[in-house]
């Protein structure tokens, strides 16, 4: 008899070693490491009677025909890594859903949908400053503008598409047709402490949170750090500090809300002179729309009373929004009713981490079954799934989809 979690994780071990040199995994979008980790899925997918092809935005899709007009249930997530993270963030949501379904055609059990299982180029955003990719153009809301954007090495978002042999022309063509999409379940390694803490292999998202990054610059005046008194000093890194310091605070006294200054460079950035220039980003993340907006404006206020009380000029933009996403009630009624059914508790609990989910949910229902990972480790070379864990998660998602086809007796 086959053990279905036991073979997940083989496939993950495999995967996770196509990766650049290095601690952890690290694959980025449109790399030969991308090319390879295709290259084994799709043996895979055909080994188990899917049609596969490699859309214009990069998305592997391995089809299994349903019945003509039934429609398209839709399962993935990610094959892109962060640098030197971990072996399940993303790929595991394309691995689990392919047994999954090889179970249930081992079992001789057909679908009375089409299914197709995704796995997107691009969602971590690590080596253009956008993401979602894939995700976006299948549900119609692509941004052409994002194709000008570039990697460390100057490479167009455009070029990289090319270079992959992949048409950009052609990705606004790839919109899925809503009447026909009857779902998405994303399958994804929890990434925080919660299932672990609760001695729960599976949960049910609620929602994915939402997201806005600020761009912030902060301008003073450098100068000989010996020499230039420390009154009247214009340090920019001292107004930087201050914002630091009262976004954590502002995050601390507010429920639900995230907040992060995850990247800071500053200007000369030298021993013995005073900072010039610092450009930070800040990052607001809450489950709810109002929460995050209200967060942005305290932050506009935060930056220009820091800035007013270091002597700086200030200047700060929203480069990147993206809404939070509720989960589906009735596909997540159907994924409690799944995971109970393995024996586990149906936890319900929102998502702080963003997923392509979030994007598929502009073209239909969404849903997401999350994994305990041990420690609450993601990011990360030590992140780890148990083989049983990924069995549970197997026979979850069989269940789910067999309910799904319990609903249309057509077949
Ligand atoms: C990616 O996983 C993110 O949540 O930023
Ligand atoms: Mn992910
Ligand atoms: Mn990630």
């Amino acid at each position: 008899m086959t053990d279905w979690g036991a073979l997940a994780a083989a496939r993950l071990d495999e995967l996770a070693r196509i990766s650049e040199p290095g601690p952890g995994v690290t694959r980025l979008p449109y790399t030969a490491e991308h090319r390879a980790a295709i290259d084994r899925l799709s043996s895979w997918m055909r080994d188990a009677g899917l049609s596969v092809h490699l859309d214009d935005a990069g998305t592997l899709v391995g089809r299994r025909e349903g019945p003509a007009q039934a429609g398209t249930f839709y399962m993935g997530s990610h094959q892109d890594s962060v640098r030197q993270g971990g072996a399940f963030d993303g790929i595991m949501g394309v691995v689990l859903p392919l047994v999954a379904l090889e179970r249930l055609l081992a079992e001789g059990t057909e679908l009375p949908f089409a299914v197709e299982i995704l796995a997107f180029a691009d969602e971590e955003g690590v080596r253009f400053p956008t993401a979602l990719t894939g995700s976006r153009a299948l549900a119609g809301a692509f941004d052409p503008d994002t194709l000008s954007m570039t990697d460390r090495e100057g490479i167009s978002l455009h070029a990289a598409l090319q270079d992959f042999g992949l048409d950009p022309r052609n990705i606004p063509a790839l919109a899925r047709d809503r009447g026909q999409a009857l779902g998405y379940l994303e399958t994804h390694i929890e990434q925080g402490p919660v299932l672990e803490r609760a001695g729960e292999a599976l949960g049910v998202v609620t929602a994915i949170c939402g997201i806005e990054r600020h761009q912030v610059t902060l301008r003073g005046t450098t100068g000989h750090a010996g020499t230039l008194p420390m009154e009247g000093r214009q340090d920019a890194l001292v107004g930087a500090a201050e914002i630091v310091t009262a976004v954590n605070a502002l995050a601390r006294r507010t429920p639900d809300l995230r907040a992060t200054v995850g990247e800071l460079n500053l200007l000369p950035n030298v021993v013995n002179a005073v900072p010039g220039e610092v450009r930070m980003t800040v990052e607001l993340r809450a489950p709810q729309d109002m929460l995050r907006k209200t967060a942005g404006e305290t932050l506009g206020t935060i930056v220009a009373q820091a800035a007013e009380r270091a002597g700086l000029e200030a200047s700060h933009w929203r480069s990147y929004s993206q809404p939070a996403q509720a989960c589906d009630a009735g596909l997540m009624a159907r994924l409690k009713d799944a995971v109970a059914a393995t024996g586990g508790a149906g936890m319900c609990l929102p998502s702080g981490a963003t997923h392509d989910a979030s994007a598929m949910a502009d073209l239909c229902p969404i849903a997401m079954l999350f994994v305990r990972c041990e420690g609450g480790v993601s990011h990360a070379p030590e992140e780890y799934a148990s083989p049983r864990d990924l069995g549970l998660a197997t026979e979850a998602l069989c269940l789910f989809l067999r309910g799904l086809a319990g609903d249309r007796p057509e077949i």
